[in-house]
């Protein structure tokens, strides 16, 4: 496996990959579980012929000024090994300097599914996000990617950009990995103290109490929200919620009734760390969302 810098170097590298198919990973290092999760499933997507390109960069456009940019975690030596062992055959870890001319002007703006859920509390967030991962699309060229479920509403604004613009990619949403106790796995559990992530997996207890709910036959969203709200109430109190919604799964505008489907998603503060998780409500007979194909 190769670690590469340089924005020619990565051009020299797809040059050389020709028509074998390339699946792109793009992350913000500090790989945790999840992320080797996503790389074994970029390998597998690849076969033995294709190639598996992981990008690291702590992308500054996503941060708000107020956000962790300086304190999040930077540790490529680490993120390679697991990266290697998980498959990958290159990674592209650049600095900002290599990403961004100083006197850059071109942003992407998403205008709506980035309104709300964690957009609504991180102004421009989203148009960083696309805005680098449109530029680890041009660079790379792949011919998938992958991206967790997780971060629900960053794949949905994705697969817009991707269908808006004409990317010729196929996506792949992959499901969420878990601590043994249903924690989704996050690079910022370990700012949790340890009062804090005792509390922590009532996020998914919670999502998952107003789904049995709905199961049960409770269709309307305001007794759904307020399930999971009671739950977090009594078995996450040092948590405080940012946001507790349900909304429909590709246009992420809040619904009043879940007849067939729906994705409930909520973010929660413990101190200063802010956790996000989600649920989807789906019969059985609606297909998932978790593969675009492009036009
Ligand atoms: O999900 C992330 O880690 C980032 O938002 C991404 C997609 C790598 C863009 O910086």
């Amino acid at each position: 496996m190769k670690v590469i810098h340089k924005v020619a170097e990565l051009r020299a590298w797809r040059r050389s990959a020709g028509t074998k198919r390339v699946v792109l990973v793009p992350t913000m290092g500090a790989l945790h579980e999840g992320h080797v999760h996503l790389v074994r499933m970029a390998r597998e997507l690849a076969g033995g012929e294709g190639l598996v390109g992981v990008s690291i960069f702590v992308n500054p456009l996503q941060f708000g000024p107020k956000e962790d940019f300086a304190r999040y975690p930077r540790e490529l030596q680490a993120d390679a090994a697991k990266c290697e062992a998980a498959g990958a055959d290159l990674i592209f870890a650049p600095e900002a300097a290599e990403v961004y001319a100083p006197d850059r002007s071109i942003i992407i703006l998403e205008k709506s599914l980035s309104q709300v859920l964690c957009g609504a509390s991180r102004p421009g967030h989203f148009d960083g996000v696309c805005t680098v991962v449109a530029k680890l699309f041009n660079l790379f060229q792949p011919d998938d990617a992958v991206f967790g479920k997780k971060d629900f509403q960053q794949l949905a604004i994705i697969r817009r950009m991707v269908r808006d613009l004409d990317f010729p990619l196929t996506l792949h949403g992959i499901a969420t990995v878990r601590e043994p106790d249903g924690l989704a796995m996050s690079s910022r559990n370990r700012y949790l103290a340890p009062e804090e992530r005792a509390q922590a997996p009532a996020l998914q207890q919670a999502l998952q109490a107003a789904r049995a709910t709905w199961e049960g036959g409770v269709t309307g969203s305001k007794q759904l929200l307020e399930v999971a709200r009671q739950h977090l109430a009594l078995h996450a109190p040092l948590g405080k919620i940012d946001y507790l919604s349900l909304v429909h799964p590709e246009t992420l505008q809040p619904v009043n009734v879940v007849a067939c489907s729906g994705l409930m998603a909520l973010a929660v503060f413990f101190g200063k760390t802010r956790l996000i998780d989600n649920i989807e409500l789906r019969r059985s007979e609606d297909s998932p969302v978790a593969q675009t194909q492009p036009r």
